[in-house]
Parts: C-alpha cells; structure tokens; sequence
C-alpha cells in the first residue's frame, strides 16, 4: 500500500475491486425464495444517520447498555489489554464508539475500517485535531468478503474493536469465520486481542420493542434499504408497498427484521428482469443473533481465541469479552 495515498487522503478504498458483481448478487438474492437482501443495503447516507437515530431511541437498549458496560470498566478492560499500538475499529462508523477510548488507550494509530466511506471520511476529518499524536488511518472494505488487513496493519500489538453486537448480524458459522479472520490477524502481533461487545437473549417483549419501535425509525431504516437499491440500480421498488417487520424469532435464538409486500406487485429490476411478489411474502433484510455467555464463549473458543474475559452489564443483559 503507497504510503503517500495514506497521508494525502487517511482513506483506503478496499472495496473497489468488487463493485462489478453487485448488481447481479442483488439481483440473484431477491429472485431467490424466500427475498434477501444483504444488510450492508441499509448503510447509505440516510440509513446511516437512521442507524444514528436508533441507537437513541428509548427501545433499542444495546447502544446506551453497551456505552454503561465500557463506562464502567473502561479502566479494567484497558489495563487487561496491555499496551495497545494499533486500534482497529470495525464497523467504525461515525467513530464515536472509539473516541472515547482513544484516551486510555494511547495507540500510536487508529484504523478506522468501515463500508461507508462518507461516513469515514467525515469522522476522521473531526477527530484528526484532537489526537495529533495519533495516526489515523480509514479503511473502506465490507466484511462479508473477508478482513483484508494484513497489508494495512503493521507488526505492533493490535487490538480490535468490535463494538454494537454488530457480531449478532453474521450467522453463528459466519461469525466464527470472521472471529477466525481476526484471531489470524491477532497471532503475527504480538500482545493483540479483540474487544467485542455482544447482546445477550432476553425477554421476548424487550426484543420485539427494540426491532419495531413506537416512533417507526426501524421501518424506515428497513424500508430505506429499498430506497438505496432503486437509487444504485434503478429498480423500482414502491417503499410504501412493504411493511417493516422486526420481531425475536426464538427457537433460532435471533431477531429478524423483513420487508412484507402489502399486496401483489411487480418490481422492474432493470432489463427485462421483474420480481413479482404475492399478498404477504417477504424479503429478508437482517438477522441480529442473541447469545448466552458461553454460546458466546463457545464461538470464541472454536475460532482460536484461549484467553477470554468477560464483563457483564447488570441483568445479563449485554456482555464485553476481551479475548487473545
Ligand atoms: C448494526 N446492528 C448491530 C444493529 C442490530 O441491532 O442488529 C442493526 C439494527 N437493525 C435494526 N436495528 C438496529
């Protein structure tokens, strides 16, 4: 990777190379049985500040449960992380998560790595004055086709940042892949591990209010992803002809979130290429898996990972594992 690329623009773009497929991975996943749609389609511009705007909501209790955990151990967690140089944040986002660990920390660089490029760019461009000493550095790659960072990291302790239970959006073998991705990043750097927060299965009541709230932020976020789709392919996607479903599935032990067709319909998919959709069928747009302690622990374990802690928010509601 030149460095002069880095220090002109803080950005690298890993995700150039796989645009050409997109439009026939869409494609293909909503004229398969059931619907699909992948959740990186939520993550516009607009379904970003969404996203935004549910971690505020009264309902969606994992942001500010999360926030309470790292509040509350943040000096524990990062005296047991040892000396960190690298801080890799997965899934960055706007950063915030990350900011405020920057201070206890004290890396010399920060990787923010992240599908939504805008987003980097605007949270680094704010951060950068107020940690001169620290390199920043955004990476733009999906994780659906892998971690990507071997070329981008150097030999110092790293530690990654896996914070949202954004882990609970992968399939429990998929996010053993990932895990197993980011134990081999670990193992060549010596002093590295992961810092991951997880939401834990709960009361069925508390999940359904937190995938569907009063004020309907969800849906539109759900709905939002059609609006992404039309926008980048062309389609022609009616969003107010599908309802928002959010709801705990739990003998799967995840909440589903789909897109329910209000009535019969056609979609142009571009070309001659058309979905039709009868009264009440689905596109599923995201899974959020919920895991006990050592379900969790289990996955760990199966990627590589020996040495975990783990911290626990009041009512074993949501958990912190640190893990090597
Ligand atoms: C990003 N991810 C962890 C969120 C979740 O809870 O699965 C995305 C989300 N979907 C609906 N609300 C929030």
């Amino acid at each position: 990777m030149p460095d002069d690329k880095v220090a002109a623009g803080r950005i690298v773009d890993l995700s150039a190379g796989r645009q050409r497929d997109e439009r026939a991975e869409v494609v293909a996943r909503l004229l398969d049985s059931p619907a699909t749609i992948a959740p990186r389609w939520f993550y516009d511009e607009l379904g970003c500040a969404l996203y935004g705007a549910i971690c505020r909501l009264p309902e969606y209790y994992p942001t500010r449960t999360e926030v309470a955990l790292f509040r509350e151990h943040r000096g524990a967690i990062a005296e047991a992380a040892g000396a960190v140089r690298q801080f890799v944040d997965l899934g960055a986002g706007d950063c915030c998560k990350a900011e405020s660990w920057l201070p206890f920390l004290e890396p010399a660089r920060y990787v923010a790595v992240d599908i939504a490029a805008h987003e980097l760019r605007r949270a680094l461009d704010r951060m950068a004055p107020d940690f001169p000493s620290v390199e920043m550095l955004g990476v733009v790659a999906d994780f659906q086709h892998g971690l990507p960072l071997d070329d981008v990291l150097d030999e110092r302790a790293a530690l990654f940042f896996y914070p949202g239970s954004s882990i609970g959006n992968f399939t429990p073998r998929e996010a053993v892949a990932f895990l197993r991705e980011v134990h081999g990043l670990c193992k060549p750097r010596p002093g590295s591990g992961l810092l991951i927060g997880v939401d834990a299965k709960k009361d069925r009541a508390l999940l359904d209010a937190a995938y569907d709230d009063a004020l309907g932020v969800t849906a539109a976020f759900n709905r939002n992803a059609l609006a992404h789709l039309n926008r980048r392919f062309g389609f022609d996607f009616a969003l107010d002809a599908f309802a928002h479903r959010g709801f705990y599935n739990e003998s799967a032990g995840r909440v589903e979130m789909h897109l329910e067709s209000k009535g019969e319909q056609v979609v142009r998919l571009g070309g001659d290429t058309v979905r039709r959709f009868a009264r009440g069928e689905r596109i599923h747009t995201e899974n959020s898996y919920k895991y006990a302690a050592a379900e969790f622990e289990a996955l760990l374990a199966e990627a590589g990972f020996d040495r975990v802690r783990r911290w626990t928010s009041p009512g074993e509601s949501y958990f912190a594992f640190l893990a090597a």
